[in-house]
């Protein structure tokens, strides 16, 4: 039995020898030191042996047990340390190499622009209002003077919904909605960005969605002199301190008078050219001071109160002021395109 246990022994160590896998290992240890496995086997069968032989065998099957248990233990550690390095040798990460250029977003050309334009009027001490893109006819005709079948509702084709609601066409029913919201008896100093919709073909100078900047000043004394020296301002800060400005006398239902404002042009620098088409002079909004029907509309007593609005398009100042030559560009987003007006 002696001989069968070392024989055993002498087995199981070559086997472990040989193992390459903590899997080989594993079935070694079942085979050999497991429940079913010949030691276990020898174990059992001692109840056959002299009294004398006994303690002698048991004392060897348990060290031949041990021996093949810590073989396998350091086997096992042996395996786990060279499986370990591999790996390691395998992931090597060289830190030092350069890492690669992460892409970085930034605002929109418009809605940078629409920002400045914010700020700008901020700094004068109007707020910023909203209103819906889906308006009532009222607010988008009627409360602006633009009663049903006013010529003048033909200036701006329009995406109906309902009888009384559409897209809205301007930013102008905002005027409307925050004289109502102050009731009459408040100066009102807003403007309001958004988006507008009309029934245009999409073309280089056309969208059928675009964006719109509308303002107001209502209080107790407003000028005319106070709406030239604000657009003053802002044409000055937006396009150059070296811009003029001018006021043609226009016509806009809710204004009376009405004019449109024109820069002197850059390109040429008044001179006449391609770009302005030989006046020296690029259209950039209307306005005029608020007709005293849209204010009593609206519940302010043209008597006591009167005020100024102008609307702009924050598409063609993005144009005029970075040159671009077609107004799809701002809603095909071509990364190519935007990525000119990132800043840094
Ligand atoms: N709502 C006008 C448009 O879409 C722009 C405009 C002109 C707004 C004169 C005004 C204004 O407030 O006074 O063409």
């Amino acid at each position: 039995m002696k001989e069968r246990l070392q024989a055993l022994q002498a087995e199981a160590l070559t086997k472990v020898e040989e193992a390459a896998t903590l899997s080989d290992l594993q079935d070694i240890r079942v085979a050999y030191l497991g429940k079913k496995g010949p030691i276990t086997e020898v174990l059992r069968g001692m109840g056959k042996l002299s009294k004398e032989e006994r303690p002698v065998i048991g004392e060897l099957a348990n060290k031949v047990r041990e021996t093949i248990a810590n073989e396998l233990d350091a086997k096992k550690e042996k395996l786990e340390a060279a499986g370990l390095e591999k790996r390691l040798e395998k992931e090597t990460l060289d830190v030092t190499l350069p890492g690669r250029p992460v892409q970085v977003g930034g605002p929109h050309l418009l809605t940078s622009i629409v920002e400045e334009i914010e700020d700008l009027f901020i700094g004068m001490g109007f707020e910023i209002k909203e209103g819906p893109e889906v308006e009532t006819d009222y607010y988008n005709f009627e409360a602006l003077n633009l009663p049903k079948g006013h010529p003048a509702r033909d200036m701006q084709d329009s995406f109906y919904i309902t009888e009384e609601l559409l897209m809205r066409t301007h930013t102008s029913p905002v005027q409307a909605r925050t004289m109502g919201e102050y009731k009459g008896n408040k100066p009102v100093k807003m403007i309001c960005p958004g988006k507008v919709y009309r029934r245009d073909t999409d073309d280089a100078t056309h969208s059928h969605q675009f964006t719109q900047v509308e303002g107001l000043y209502v209080d107790k004394n407003v000028r005319m002199s106070d709406l030239k020296g604000v657009l003053n301002r802002f044409a000055k800060q937006l396009f150059g301190e070296d811009r003029e400005i001018r006021l043609r006398p226009s016509f806009f239902p809710f204004t009376e008078p009405s004019v449109e404002m024109d820069i002197s042009c850059k390109v040429c620098n008044g001179e006449g050219c391609s770009v302005c088409k030989g006046t020296g002079w690029i259209e950039i909004l209307g306005g005029g001071m608020v007709h005293p029907r849209v204010l009593e509309m609206a519940g302010y007593d043209p008597k006591v109160y009167n005020g100024f609005a102008f609307g702009m398009g924050p598409e063609r100042i993005a144009m005029l002021k970075y040159g671009v030559d077609d107004i799809r560009h701002f809603y095909t987003n071509d990364v190519r395109f935007l990525q000119q007006y990132h800043k840094a």
